[in-house]
């Protein structure tokens, strides 16, 4: 995890390093420092904390003047969140600085080695042992500082995406990659490093992301050359152009970038079927579904992987694919999959669900499937991302920048692009009549205006969220499509307001949890009028029985359930299979006014970073 930021360039270094690290801080939030050459000397500063931390220090301690540096925002691997353990990391010399996201796996024999040669060491981190491998390697060898990092890098383990500067080249800064993401932005006589393109979508739309074991050397005044770290080839570097632009990555009016997001829901709803949803026409196309539509017709079984939310969405989307396909779907954490040998065979299907596209586990996940020969098929949100690269084909789900790191928009946009894949599939096996497949087609164009007047619960949602903000435990239930949701509407409360929530299909509760139920039992129960309906009100039944207070999300004019609860947030109806992208919104908007009303950090939870870089 972590957020690097680094400028090489004309303009003052340090303004531009602050306001990159803020947008990074999605990555990790927990110390940040920066790093500015100011032509003499080595000027840092480095903070437990955010990134306002580090600002109100480094006035006092940072020259604001110089042309090239480095800042970085922290998520603790190595070493407890505290001042010394903060990045930059510094060379016993101090003349190279470095800033690093990821983990040096072998880290523990390079730092005994260095000891021995007399080498010392002030953090317990990772970082400072690399750093000081590359000053050994540099006096021993007498290299330039590229190839310098070029030789250590040979020696390391792990994971990494480096900026590293020497006093000795003032002119230049050298960059690297291998697991975790690194973007170049390409300026006219400057250059930007970070681990997205945010810091500088305002400066410059061409970057060039960094493949794995890959590095540059950046030069103001030349252009950037890649190299391969192994062996040291020339790359002819792809310079993409952007897609991102400032007024998506700023909050605009909203106080929280997560109600932000939660807003914009229909909008990038339309945004993920643009192109793509003909309803009229009755046609769904998507390039990397055309492309490669027999292997997922002929496909004897799909494998979905995934993390958090996007696995929540790869459950809501087994549901559809076997009811709308008839091929067999297994979901899987991509932490879990990984580490088991799990039988993939060649005829498999691997769809890989990631906002972020960065989430080490379920990177490793593809990689383990392509190696059995499965075909991957990746569903990311970020543009150029690991995975979206590391797929042999996917589609992007066009939801914009997701900062918050409770993913919400991701989630909805994500069972949008899988509806529309098993809905194309189902038209090339014909294991959907005509008329379902077009009344489908239909429901999905409509349902951005469904989600809009689902958001329009937002004052319901407070309400009660002002009843229950003080409940230490919550239970979420549903059925069907609505069981993933549920366990979605947990996680989404448990993250961000620390409430213990538990999401269970209705129908378990009975096997155990029901022994939690009493009067101050908060029960959120999924029960929209499509799907297992009586059902569900049988358990609401149960739990009335027992005392327990019922928050029910119901279809619009319902009212037998109305009859049982004590609150009910309704939205409106749609077909069975679309539901969870209406009954999804309560439950976001619910944990978003608990977590403001507990005083949470609502964009930033404790503990958590947005992209899960490492396992
Ligand atoms: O970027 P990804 O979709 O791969 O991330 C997966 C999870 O880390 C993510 O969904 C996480 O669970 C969110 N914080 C949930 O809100």
């Amino acid at each position: 995890m972590c957020g690097i930021v680094g400028y090489v360039g004309y303009r003052e270094a340090y303004p531009i390093i602050i306001k990159g690290l803020k947008r990074l801080e999605y990555r990790g939030y927990d110390s940040a420092g920066a790093m500015i050459y100011d032509g003499e000397s080595l000027k840092h500063s480095k903070t437990k904390g955010k990134v306002t931390d580090l600002e109100s220090r480094a006035s006092a301690e940072i020259s604001l003047n110089g042309s090239i540096g480095m800042g970085h925002t922290r998520w603790a691997t190595h070493g407890v969140p505290n001042d010394v353990n903060s990045h930059p990391h510094f060379s016993n010399s101090g003349e190279i600085s470095i800033i690093h996201n990821g983990i040096i796996e072998n880290y523990e024999p390079l730092k005994k080695e260095l000891i021995n040669r007399g080498y010392t060491f002030t953090s317990d981190t990772d970082t400072e042992v690399l750093v000081n491998l590359i000053e050994e390697v540099q006096r021993k060898e007498n290299l330039k500082i590229g190839k310098a990092v070029q030789v250590a890098l040979n020696q390391v383990v792990g994971a990494y995406a480096i900026c590293v500067f020497d006093k000795k080249y003032p002119d230049q800064m050298v960059v690297a990659r291998l697991g975790s993401p690194l973007a170049i932005g390409i300026g006219k006589d400057e250059f930007f490093v970070a681990s997205d393109a945010s810091p500088f979508i305002e400066y410059t739309s061409n970057a060039i992301y960094l493949e794995d074991e890959e590095m540059a050397i950046i030069r103001k005044d030349k252009p950037v050359k890649v190299r391969k770290i192994k062996d040291d080839t020339l790359v002819d570097p792809y310079v993409q152009e952007l897609q991102m632009n400032l007024e998506q990555i700023e909050k605009g009016g909203y106080d929280h970038f997560m109600l932000k997001e939660i807003y914009e829901q229909p909008n990038v709803i339309k945004d993920t079927y643009r192109g793509r949803l003909h309803a009229n026409e009755g046609i769904i196309q998507m390039a990397g579904v055309e492309d490669n539509l027999e292997k997922f017709t002929n496909a004897e079984r799909i494998l979905i992987v995934a993390c958090g939310t996007s696995w929540h969405a790869g459950l809501v989307a087994e549901y559809i694919f076997e009811e709308f396909t008839r091929i067999p779907v297994e979901v899987e954490y991509a932490s879990e999959f990984r580490y088991r040998n799990p039988i993939i065979n060649k005829g498999d299907v691997l769809i890989a669900i990631s906002q972020s596209g960065e989430t080490a586990d379920t990177l490793a996940a593809i990689k383990l499937a392509k190696e059995k020969g499965a075909f991957v098929f990746g569903v990311c949100n970020v543009v150029g991302s690991s995975i979206s690269r590391e797929s042999h084909a996917g589609a992007y789900t066009h939801a914009g920048p997701e900062i918050g790191v409770a993913s919400t928009k991701a989630f909805t946009t994500q069972i949008t692009v899988l509806t529309m894949i098993a809905l194309r599939l189902a038209k090339a096996k014909g294991t959907l009549s005509n008329s379902d497949f077009h009344r489908y087609l239909q429901e999905l164009e409509v349902i951005p205006e469904k989600v809009a007047d689902a958001l329009l619960t937002n004052d319901v949602s407070k309400e009660i969220a002002a009843k229950f903000k003080d409940a230490p435990n919550c239970l979420y239930l549903g059925r069907g499509y609505n069981f993933p949701v549920a366990l979605e509407g947990a996680l989404k409360l448990k993250e961000i307001s620390y409430i213990h929530a538990e999401g269970y299909p209705a129908a378990e509760m009975k096997h155990g949890p029901i022994a939690l139920i009493d009067e101050s039992m908060p029960v959120v129960v999924i029960a929209p009028k499509q799907g297992h309906y009586d059902k569900v009100v049988s358990n609401i039944q149960e739990i009335k029985s027992r005392n327990g207070k019922i928050i029910a999300i119901v279809t619009k004019g319902d009212i037998q359930v109305r009859g049982l609860a004590d609150f009910v947030i309704e939205v409106p109806d749609t077909t069975e299979a679309l539901t969870p992208l209406l009954t999804t919104i309560p439950l976001q908007l619910l944990s978003y006014h608990i977590a403001v009303m507990r005083g949470c950090n609502v964009d930033q939870p404790r503990n958590l970073a947005k992209s899960v870089t490492v396992e």
